[in-house]
């Protein structure tokens, strides 16, 4: 009688979550749903024999668990290659085709590119039983219960199917703006985007904080099992079995309809409920699939084509200064928040005054914005026909907005400049920079500590932060600090005093010098003693160096001020490790091309690290190159190697050929 009950109870709810969820159309209030809800946990709780696995109740999260198990994929999930643009599509179309030999059109499946978190579902005789994150594609976390409380993860199959669903787990943009809401109200942190929210939500060891965030789930294909011989016909087969079919999916014929396709997803892209990063197109045929095969990185018969920048509309409130380490002063856009390219955007770059005239956007002015992937959002431009009466052009101001020092516009630049190197705007951007992953990398000085250290007055010009350690009783009494810590970061800071010349002279924010210069600088001068007193001669006869720049590096070392700051770290004990002729010569008579995204490397790092080690970078495949390292989104560079018969290798074999030691 009571199994009979549970039996009913589950099922109606079930029918009732279909209803409300997929169809929209519930038949009963939340307040009726509720009691049946409640009357089934409570039936379960006093009879645990009558509650199944797939019980609804088994959806709104269990108790937290310790740690997550990991679990080895019997087949690794593999990466996507990336195609920026018709063209690296088109590459890649020719590419299948000679692979194949065949002139023939192929059949593609063009699919959506969720833009969440890859999660894989083991089943058995059509009972969910395992689900696991993607983790490094060789190993993932099982996250099962986190799994059951997503909308569109069926634990009981249509049919006794046996076999690995593989798909992304996503967050609907309004649930992302609702539980965003919800958060800020509770004085916690907002979310940035719903990927984050996403795969952060999965790897709860409490699984009713993944409830909450309401996720959802779409199928993409098969880890394991059959289903059918081409790709639709799995997305064919998912549906019958109770997955929901991915929107927007479509088999095209050659490359024309695979772009047609492309262009009317862009267009679809914004009224989407969830967000997309790209189309991803798949041979269609499995039996094909097989003979195209795969890399280590990703099948060969699949591509992902990224999108462009991804443009908004928002309301200008007004333009504000921000004094950068240079004492730059730039034109920040601050904007009503708008949801673009995946986050929610407040504020954009002007980048510099001649911008801001040419693209004349007026406070009050409706703007485009813009974000391209991780770049820095910025401003395209006005929508002319929403420009509201009398809407004033903005002038750019005549002293710093930190420290009231007139600003002065130097030769040969477009920028206006605070000259006052005490500004304490200036100050704290330098510190930031000084301590920076890429510069001196201090761990635990981050961009709070140092606006902390600077009011509390802890911290004043560059060589403060070696002089730290005089506050250490007053910095362990500080709120959230404590003894560990502060012992942490001073010892963080003592490290860095032999940190090696390149990263110190980067550090310093000399104006024209990036990594790759400070490289250089590092390798011909080989102390900082020899650098500060260099000629202007000796600088311009290094390659890469011109005039402009010989003259930035001069004037620093010459500023009185700077001075000051290399006799206080001198006297601090920071004396960074020389460089004692090239650190090694791996790179001897190499001419290497970087191409795709470096994932541990900054660009500057790699190529500077190969130039100190005797190679030579190169930005084109030619026959002249002998290593092309491609991280993902190489495109048509790679397509080149390939052709040339030259040595393609990934980042991290990259790192393999450095000599122990050189970190990225
Ligand atoms: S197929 C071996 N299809 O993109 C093929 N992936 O860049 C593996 N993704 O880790 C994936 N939508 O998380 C595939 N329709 C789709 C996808 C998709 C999103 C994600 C997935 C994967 C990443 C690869």
């Amino acid at each position: 009688m009571m199994e009979e009950r549970a039996a009913w109870l589950r099922q109606e709810i079930e029918r009732h979550n279909r209803l409300y969820h997929d169809l929209d159309a519930p038949e009963i209030s939340d307040t009726e749903y509720d009691l049946l809800f409640r009357e089934l946990l409570d039936l379960e709780a006093s009879h645990p024999e009558f509650r199944t696995p797939d019980s609804p109740t088994q959806r709104v999260g269990s108790a937290p668990l310790a740690a997550f198990d990991q679990h080895a994929h019997q087949v690794p999930m593999l990466s996507l290659d990336n195609a920026f643009g018709e063209e690296e599509l088109g590459a890649f179309n020719t590419r299948v085709r000679r692979q194949l030999e065949t002139n023939e059109e192929i059949a593609y499946l063009c699919e959506l590119k969720f833009d969440g978190a890859s999660i894989s579902l083991t089943y058995r005789e059509g009972l969910l039983i395992l689900a696991t994150t993607r983790g490094d594609g060789e190993r993932g976390e099982v996250v099962t219960p986190n799994v059951k409380t997503c909308r569109g993860v069926p634990y009981r199959l249509n049919e006794p199917f046996t076999g690995e669903v593989r798909g992304e787990v996503v967050m609907f943009k309004r649930d992302f703006e609702a539980v965003n809401a919800a958060r800020v109200a509770a004085g916690e942190q907002a979310f940035v985007n719903p990927r984050n929210a996403a795969s952060g939500g999965l790897r709860q060891l409490d699984s009713r904080e993944t409830a909450k965030r309401k996720l959802s789930f779409f199928p993409y294909g098969l880890g394991a099992g059959t289903l059918a011989g081409t790709q639709s016909g799995i997305l064919t087969r998912l549906n019958e079995l109770g997955f929901q079919r991915p929107p927007d999916a479509r088999v095209c014929r050659g490359l024309e309809e695979v772009v047609a396709h492309l262009h009317f997803v862009q267009d679809e892209r914004p009224q989407l409920d969830f967000q997309i990063d790209g189309m991803v197109v798949k041979v269609d045929e499995l039996a094909v699939q097989r003979q195209l095969g795969a890399t280590s990185h990703g099948p060969r018969w699949a591509v992902a084509c990224k999108f462009a920048a991804e443009q908004a509309f928002a309301v200008l409130r007004e333009v504000s200064w921000s004094v950068g380490r240079t004492g730059v002063v730039t034109p920040v856009a601050e904007l009503e928040p708008v949801f673009v390219g995946g986050v929610t955007v407040g504020r954009a770059t002007l980048h510099n005054m001649e911008d801001l005239r040419k693209k004349d956007v007026r406070p009050g002015d409706t703007v485009i914005v813009q974000r391209a992937g991780d770049v820095i959002p910025e401003i395209v431009g006005p929508v002319l026909s929403k420009r509201v009466a009398n809407a004033q052009a903005v002038e750019p101001p005549t002293s710093c907005p930190e420290c009231g020092t007139a600003l002065i516009q130097d030769e040969g630049y477009v920028a206006i400049r605070c000259p006052n190197t005490e500004c304490p705007a200036q100050v704290h951007a330098k510190l930031i920079h000084f301590a920076s992953r890429n510069a001196m990398d201090i761990e635990g000085l981050g961009e709070k500590q140092i606006a902390r250290f600077l009011e509390l007055g802890y911290l004043n010009d560059i060589p403060s932060i070696f002089r730290l350690g005089q506050h250490r009783e007053a910095l362990i009494e500080l709120d959230r600090m404590g003894e560990q810590s502060v012992a942490n970061l001073l010892a963080a800071i003592e490290v860095t005093k032999t940190r090696p010349l390149d990263r110190l002279i980067f550090a310093l924010g000399i104006r024209q010098v990036g990594e790759r210069t400070a490289g250089d600088l590092a390798k011909a001068f080989r102390s900082l003693e020899i650098l500060r007193n260099c000629h202007y001669d000796e600088l311009v006869a290094i390659t890469d160096i011109g005039p402009k720049t010989a003259r930035e590096i001069k004037a620093w070392f010459e500023d009185p001020a700077n001075q000051a700051v290399l006799d206080g770290l001198a006297t601090a004990g920071v004396v960074p490790e020389e460089v004692a002729g090239p650190i090694s010569e791996v790179f001897a008579g190499q001419t290497i091309v970087f191409t795709g995204k470096l994932e541990r490397f900054s660009r500057d790092r790699a190529e500077a690290l190969v130039m100190n080690m005797g190679g030579k970078v190169a930005g084109s495949v030619s026959k002249l190159t002998t290593i092309v390292v491609a991280g993902p989104g190489a495109g048509s560079k790679l397509a080149k190697a390939e052709q040339l018969g030259v040595e393609v290798i990934d980042e991290v074999t990259f790192l393999g050929r450095l000599p122990e030691g050189v970190t990225p």
